[in-house]
């Protein structure tokens, strides 16, 4: 049992010591403590001096790690073990991103087919931008709308977000269609032109209801609006690991860009996923992101784990949740462009660890997956930072900056607003700090409002520069943190079962809503909502 464990054992025994630690004073106590808490990889720094931790609390969670088999785990993900148990499937994403010429995997050499998709990718968008291929009147392509949903849908949207500005001249704007609400489609749809647009139908299973919703409303508002059917080819492609349905939706083989089962949704936009990606940024940006992944992993393969970015962050994550009580973490980027990345952390990270089964299929008897919630500083300064700063549980956050976003202006408030921050969670301010600068009576117990307890802590994560190679570091980054905790949780990471149920219950529900069956059996609560949002 993980919790009767050793390691686990002296964790919380440590735990326990750690109750009156202090950063502010250990700040004070000891010069070294930045330095040492430190680590650089990848075009990525990390200061993780501000937590509640001693050099005792680093070697626990590393002699955790060690006894997790983290090292074993990780060898055999990149080997091509079904480590995804319960869909017995290899977790390989880390192929997609790897230069190696080999990798046998199920007496296959994958690494030809991992490289065939990129070079099709990469043609295929060149003669998207050289204008070799063309809408149907002859004019160029010049928007895309991605419709996908979740894996299909937020890494691609997010790395299109941060990355955009360094588009080249002539790549089409990206477009993103995911909500089940048609509101979203029609919101799209007003701004573009069916002569110039191309969509890419995303979806790994092709059975997807939103996005075959979705898919299906494209085609008809396509077809109604150049009544052609036969000029969806141009204008229709996929990305799918299910070739039998991109045919039977009508999509020609030679548009549908392949992917493979041992890819995970949430784990899939270095696969043809980033189809989207290449189109609206340039086939190179999408390889210099492949490539800033690919030396995360090396760095994830080949750094001790005392000194491993991912591990540190894992295992960072895993003492407030395990052992400080408190399960939830922010993700807060002091980048404009990076707006979209806290929901792309929670996908990765609740999605994967939101479990509560072990993997011998036993319920687990200790926490797992945080939640995860996040926003874009400084708007968030101004709206949940109330709670972070004087809430009654604190929140670990990290904090995410870029040293250079090729914009200047501003740049300094931002990034002082970045520092400060965590320096306030850090320090707080004493009562004779408010004492002194208040002017207001003491014994009013006014003094008390303004009183911060400060201790919180926070990761500072600082982008050498906010590009396609850095970006790919820092979403690999987060991969294996959330893989290294699975591994310690003795979850499997890779399957999502828990989205299923409701699947299959708004299904069942489709046919009374529609007025075409009268439900039955159902709970008084869900038939009063049956009732009243029947059409
Ligand atoms: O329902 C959850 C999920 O399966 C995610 O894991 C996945 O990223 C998303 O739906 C979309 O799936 P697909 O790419 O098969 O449409």
């Amino acid at each position: 049992m993980l919790s009767q464990s050793a390691a686990w054992t002296a964790l919380k025994s440590h735990a326990d010591e750690m109750h009156a630690f202090n950063m502010r004073e250990e700040f004070t106590r000891d010069p070294d403590r930045a330095s040492r808490f430190r680590e650089q990889a990848c075009g990525i720094s990390l200061d993780y001096s501000k937590n509640r931790i001693s050099d005792t609390t680093l070697a626990l969670l590393v002699d955790l790690a060690t006894q997790a088999g983290v090292v074993d785990k990780r060898d055999a993900m990149f080997r091509g073990e079904k480590i995804n148990l319960t869909e017995q499937r290899a977790v390989l994403h880390t192929a997609l991103r790897s230069p190696d010429s080999s990798l046998v995997f199920d007496g296959e050499n994958i690494m030809r087919s991992v490289h065939a998709v990129l070079k099709k990718i990469d043609k295929f968008v060149d003669s998207v931008h050289s204008g070799k291929h063309l809408g149907y009147t002859g004019k160029r392509i010049e928007n895309v709308v991605n419709i996908g949903i979740g894996g299909s849908d937020l890494g691609p949207k997010m790395v299109v977000t941060a990355l955009e500005t360094g588009s080249p001249n002539n790549a089409p704007k990206v477009h993103f269609v995911s909500n089940i609400d048609n509101a979203d489609f029609e919101k799209v749809a007003a701004q573009i032109d069916p002569e110039t647009t191309l969509f890419v139908i995303a979806s790994k299973t092709f059975t997807t209801q939103e996005t075959m919703l979705n898919a299906n409303t494209a085609r008809d508002w396509f077809v109604a609006q150049t009544s052609s059917k036969g000029d969806v080819a141009k204008h229709f492609v996929a990305v799918s690991t299910a070739l039998d349905k991109t045919r039977a939706f009508g999509i020609q083989d030679d548009n549908v860009f392949e992917f493979w089962d041992w890819v995970g949704g949430r784990y899939s936009l270095w696969s043809a996923i980033g189809l989207s990606i290449a189109l609206g940024l340039g086939a190179k940006q999408f390889r210099d992101l492949l490539s800033g992944a690919h030396a995360m992993d090396n760095h994830f393969c080949e750094a001790p784990l005392e000194r491993n970015m991912p591990v540190l962050m894992a295992m960072l994550g895993i003492w407030y949740n395990n052992f400080c009580d408190t399960r939830q973490y922010l993700v807060l980027p002091y980048c404009y462009s990076l707006s979209e990345f806290p929901s792309y952390v929670q996908q990765l990270d609740m999605e994967s660890n939101g479990k509560s089964i072990d993997i011998d299929g036993n319920a687990v008897d200790y926490a797992t997956g945080p939640a995860v919630w996040g926003g874009l500083g400084s708007n968030a300064q101004h709206a949940f930072y109330q709670l972070a700063h004087q809430g009654t549980q604190f929140i670990p956050a990290d904090f995410i900056v870029a040293r250079d976003t090729g914009n200047e202006f501003h740049h300094h408030p931002l990034v002082a607003n970045f520092i400060a921050q965590t320096q306030a969670l850090m320090r707080g301010k004493r009562v004779d700090e408010v004492s002194a600068e208040s002017s207001l009576p003491a014994e009013d117990g006014l003094h008390s409002h303004r009183y911060f307890s400060g201790n919180r802590p926070t990761n500072a994560i600082v982008l050498e520069s906010l590009d396609a190679r850095t970006l790919g570091a820092l979403i690999a980054l987060y991969e294996h943190k959330v893989f290294v905790q699975g591994v310690v949780w003795r979850i499997n990471s890779f399957d999502q079962w828990g989205v299923e149920l409701g699947k299959q219950l708004a299904k069942a529900l489709e046919p009374a809503l529609a007025g075409e069956t009268e439900s039955t059996n159902l709970d008084a609560s869900t038939q009063f909502l049956v009732d009243v949002l029947r059409a």
